[in-house]
């Protein structure tokens, strides 16, 4: 089933637990996605970078539709950091059913006039939306943006930021980057700025940069409003180092189905093991068809 991510969230936000949003980008991690949140029974959002969509695409997203709708678990397909209206009309067009409106490298005023505008747009059409407040940072290789230094979140102008421009959802930098950290870089989520802004915001938090951050963080930061954890390099270093292995074992391999189950499965259980970790696993269970 295809809902939004106002209504996939407030079951989450209310049960304390956080939902995957897993970047996909091709056909194998749209496979990977929908396995490991059936064999779970898990809630999950699957999640295109504009950087992902000029690459697959738009016919792309009607494939990710027809998928998540056939399921019998709750799925979100989202804007991942769209930066522009002409990227959030787009993605409405092509059926996504929430959108990110990343602004958040603009100043505090400019931020709330861009997002807003975003949320007058995509709320016409019941389409969920994502606001940024504070920048996540960038490590090396990852495409998906940030700074080279975080600038946290700040938690009052969080609130007036939520009050004004209407966001369904609030990503927050609270120490994480997108990417692998290097040995060098503080990258420990900093709870106590979480726990302000908590306190402060009464919607769905979103935690960006969810990969090779230690478990027992994603654990203690989910019981402080984050209710979304956007995750994709560990995903994607499961699935190519496991291809990569393949590839050098078979020389001679060139088929699909010689290629592929290995890493799709190695993706797989990554996946699977998230959602324990987000506390999803089973939740699927508690959102009621015909009541969204
Ligand atoms: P990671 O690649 O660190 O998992 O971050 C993904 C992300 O935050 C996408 O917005």
């Amino acid at each position: 089933m295809l809902i939004n991510m106002k209504d996939l969230l407030k079951v989450a936000y209310e049960n304390k637990f956080a939902v995957g949003s897993f970047n996909v980008a091709n056909s194998e991690f749209v496979k990977v996605v929908i396995t490991a949140a059936e064999e779970q029974n898990s809630p999950a959002i699957m999640q295109i970078h504009p950087n992902e969509i000029d690459l697959v695409t738009d016919g792309f997203i009607a494939y990710v539709r027809e998928a998540a709708s056939k399921s019998k678990v709750p799925f979100v397909i989202h804007l991942d950091h769209g930066a522009t209206i002409k990227d959030i009309t787009r993605s409405i067009r092509n059926g996504y059913t929430s959108v990110m409106m990343d602004a958040s490298h603009l100043p505090f005023e400019e931020n709330i006039a861009a997002t807003k505008e975003a949320v007058e747009l995509a709320h016409l059409v019941d389409v969920s939306v994502e606001g940024e407040l504070g920048t996540i940072g960038s490590n090396e290789g990852s495409s998906e943006g940030g700074a080279d230094e975080i600038l946290y979140t700040n938690p009052e102008e969080a609130a007036i930021f939520v009050e004004q421009t209407g966001i369904d959802t609030l990503a927050v930098a609270v120490g994480t980057s997108h990417g692998i950290y290097p040995q060098s870089k503080d990258h420990s989520i900093k709870i106590d700025r979480l726990k302000q802004i908590h306190e402060k915001v009464k919607i769905p938090l979103v935690l960006h940069g969810g990969s090779d951050n230690p478990d027992e963080e994603i654990r203690e930061a989910v019981k402080h409003g984050i209710a979304k954890i956007n995750l994709s390099t560990d995903m994607k270093r499961a699935f190519y180092n496991q291809l990569r292995a393949t590839l050098d074992a078979n020389p001679n391999a060139y088929e699909p189905d010689q290629l592929m189950p290995e890493a799709t499965k190695a993706a797989t259980e990554l996946v699977k093991k998230k959602m324990d970790l987000f506390g999803s696993t089973g939740k699927a269970s508690l959102y009621k068809l015909g009541e969204i």
